[in-house]
Formats: structure tokens, sequence, C-alpha cells
């Protein structure tokens, strides 16, 4: 019986879902798709409640109301914070309200496929697979770049490069599912480069009052490597009074301080298989995750890699979907045996 018909006997919604450590969303098999920024938020107390009027918030709703709630961005550095019961909570409560968006009807049985970051499937699967099991009737844990891949049909000889907020997660296909070896996570991703934003631009401009949020939020608008022609200034108050700052050299600088370890880890992992299947793989990298949006980043990285040889980079179209469209691909390609049910 076709996986389709499956589906509706059974009365089924499969969906693929990207828990991300900013941004999680969901893809459903009823075409389906949403997103929310990986925050959940629980009033502090009883008066924050009535003021809030929920028992909890998601996404910027929580971000906004960071002063009432108990704040909690459960995959902050890749992993749930071992132990820490809030976290997974916190993790429970996006699958939950994600399922909600997709818009189940109320028979229906949910098979998920959920992507996390690399290291969370290593460390976390138990957690993962606890916070996920109330909301789900069968479920399949695996790697966010192993799900874009699958995406994008990329099962053979590629590296997918997912640039996040908390980590970049790589991820070498070569035509079976990517073991522990396969795969690789480190820290220098979209977080690190507001970090390294926000202290040069408190260098500079000691006397101007600017916060994190608002770094970022240069950094999404702004962000290059290399050159680009415009120029960049922004407004941020001085002794109570907006004023126009340069900050274009400090963005490049933030921008391009991933890049080293970016560029030494694709060539360490790469540098494991023999030469014929190397070249394969650098001829079929792709980008994805919020990072990719960076201003020439694709060009940088393949110049970076081309001093050994030819390469070729390439970005996915739709850095917000990738994972979870990647995730319901798989959902509903994916033979009954490797189901787990719960
Ligand atoms: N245009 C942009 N330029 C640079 N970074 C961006 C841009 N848009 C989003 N980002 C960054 O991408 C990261 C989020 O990417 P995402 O793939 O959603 O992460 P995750 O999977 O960790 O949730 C954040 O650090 C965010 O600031
Ligand atoms: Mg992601």
């Amino acid at each position: 019986m076709k996986q389709k018909d499956i589906q509706k006997e059974d009365n089924i919604l499969f969906v693929g879902i990207d828990l991300g450590t900013s941004r999680s969303s969901i893809s459903a098999s009823n075409s389906k798709r949403e997103w929310i920024e990986s925050y959940v938020g629980w009033p502090k107390d009883f008066i924050s409640q009535q003021v809030i009027g929920k028992l909890v918030l998601f996404g910027s709703e929580a971000l906004n109301n960071r002063l009432s709630v108990d704040l909690c961005r459960p995959l902050e550095r890749g992993v749930i914070k071992e132990g820490i019961e809030k976290s997974e909570d916190a993790v429970k409560e996006i699958i939950k309200h994600l399922i909600e968006l997709a818009k189940p009807e109320s028979a229906q049985k949910i098979y998920a496929v959920v992507g996390v970051p690399a290291d969370t499937l290593k460390i976390n699967k138990l957690a993962i697979r606890k916070a996920v099991s109330e909301c789900v009737h069968s479920l399949m844990v695996v790697t966010e770049p192993f799900a874009v891949a699958y995406g994008m049909n990329l099962l053979n000889n590629s590296l997918v490069i997912d640039i996040g907020a908390g980590t970049t997660d790589f991820c070498i296909m070569h035509g079976t599912i990517p073991s522990e070896e396969d795969q690789k996570t480190i820290f220098n991703a979209g977080d690190y480069v507001d970090e390294q934003l926000y202290s040069y631009l408190s260098e500079r401009y000691p006397n101007s009052r600017f916060n994190r949020n608002m770094v970022r939020q240069f950094k999404e608008q702004y962000s290059f490597v290399r050159e680009v022609s415009d120029e960049i200034h922004v407004e941020i108050p001085v002794d109570g009074k907006p004023v126009m700052h340069d900050i274009k050299n400090e963005v490049r600088r933030a921008c391009e301080s991933i890049m080293p370890a970016l560029i030494e880890t694709t060539t360490e992992m790469i540098a494991r298989f023999d030469p014929e299947f190397q070249v394969k793989i650098k001829n079929n990298i792709v980008l994805a995750g919020g990072g990719s949006l960076i201003r020439g980043i694709r060009e940088y990285l393949q110049d970076a890699l081309k001093e050994y040889g030819p390469c070729n980079v390439s970005c996915v179209q739709d850095p917000l979907f990738a994972g979870s469209d990647g995730a319901l691909k798989l959902a509903q390609d994916m033979p009954p045996k490797y189901w787990e049910p719960l």
C-alpha cells in the first residue's frame, strides 16, 4: 500500500518539525506551514497571569512580555540543559503549539519527524522523545541538516552546512543515513556574530545606548562579508537623542568572525574521505539556516575552499522552512517499520 493511501485510511497527519535554537517551524501534509521564535514564557505570578491573560506565551509575544514572564529558550546552545525540567517543558510546549498551528482534525493521528541540532540528538535524544511523545502518535528524530539534505534530494556526496543561531551544524551525505561521524556541531553561528557585533559597537560608541536585541536586528538587516557598496548607518540614542551611527566595518568584522571556523570544519570533514569523493562533495556544498542569508557568504566560502581545487557552494531557497519541509518529505516517504510508536 502506498503511503498516501495509508495516510487516508488511517487518518494520519504527517508533520515535519524543525526545532531550532532561535526559530522552530512546522510543515504538515495538509499543506499548513507555520513558524515561531523558539521562546516560551510563563507568567511569573498571579498578577502577571491576569495582565497577560494566558498560561503560556510563545515567540515574539513571550519576548515582548519578558518583564512579566519566566522566559525560556530551551535549545539555546543546541542542547536541552541537562536535568532542567523547565527546558523540557518548554520543548513540549513548543511542539504542542506548532502542532496546534497545523490544525489537525480532532481524530487525526500525528506522525512526526522532528529535526534538532546535531548535538541535541547525541546528548538529549531521550529528553526530546519524552517532550514530544505526549503530542504525537509516532515519531522519528533526525538532525536538522539531514532533514534539509533529504528535502533537497541531496542524498549522496554532499555537505549541508546549517548556520543557525546557537550552532552551525554540518552533515555529510554519502548515500546512507548519516552516522555521528558524518555530523559535527560548532558554536560559531548567529548568536556568536551578535556577541561580536555588540562588543565592537560598544568599543567604538561607548556613549550610545543599544541592547542585544537591537544589535541582532542591525545584523539581520545589513549582514555581509567581504564588500558591499552601500553605506550602513543606523539610528541609536545618545543622551536620549537619536543619532545616526556608521556601523559598516563592525558588521563586516562580526559576520566574518565565524568564517575561519566554518572553513576549517568544512575542510576537516571532507578530508576524511578518499580524494575521489572529496571532489564530489566539494562540488555539492549547500548552506542553510538564517546565517545563509549573510550577503556574500556563499562566494566567501567557495573562494576560500577553491584554494584546494574546484568547489561549488549554493544556498537553500527558503531557509525558514527548508528543515521542516525536508522532515515532512521524510515522514511521507518513510516505510512503516522506521516509525517508533509511542
Ligand atoms: N539576513 C540575515 N543575515 C544574517 N543573519 C541572519 C539573517 N536573518 C536571520 N539571521 C540569523 O539566523 C539565525 C537564526 O537562524 P535559524 O536557521 O532560524 O536558526 P536555528 O535553527 O538555530 O533556530 C539567528 O542568529 C538570526 O539572527
Ligand atoms: Mg535551524
